[in-house]
């Protein structure tokens, strides 16, 4: 990705043996490896699935975005210590995508994952 926005994005650098802050941060992204074009299905994205992410006044996730490749589909606004993931969407693809979720700490910067939906 080109998007300057996104220049400071974080990944797992070694996904055998992630950290404890990648641990936290990792957005979790929970969908079927394969759908019927246009037909809805759901997508839900975790953040710190397997090591939670603090949720407190000073410390946690301000939004989560969903793309298909570098095409937007969805925002999830959050708020500290009363919203929280998981969050749910509903979508209808009607190609294959890399789902490409990208989520921002107020302390530690956007995280990115993404996986592979192919469509039938
Ligand atoms: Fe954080």
């Amino acid at each position: 990705m080109n998007d300057p926005l996104f220049a400071g994005v974080n990944r797992v650098k070694d996904p055998a043996a992630p950290t404890d802050l990648e641990k936290k941060h990792l957005p979790d992204i929970s969908a079927p490896a394969e759908v019927k074009a246009r037909e809805p299905f759901a997508v839900t994205i975790t953040i710190g699935k397997n090591l939670p992410h603090p949720d407190e006044g000073g410390h946690w996730i301000q939004w989560l975005e969903l793309y298909a490749g570098e095409g937007y589909l969805a925002r999830a606004d959050l708020t500290a210590t009363v919203s929280a993931t998981p969050v749910t969407f509903t979508l209808k693809l009607n190609q294959d995508a890399d789902l490409v979720v990208r989520a921002r700490c107020n302390l530690h910067g956007v995280w990115e994952n993404r996986v592979p939906i192919k469509v039938q």
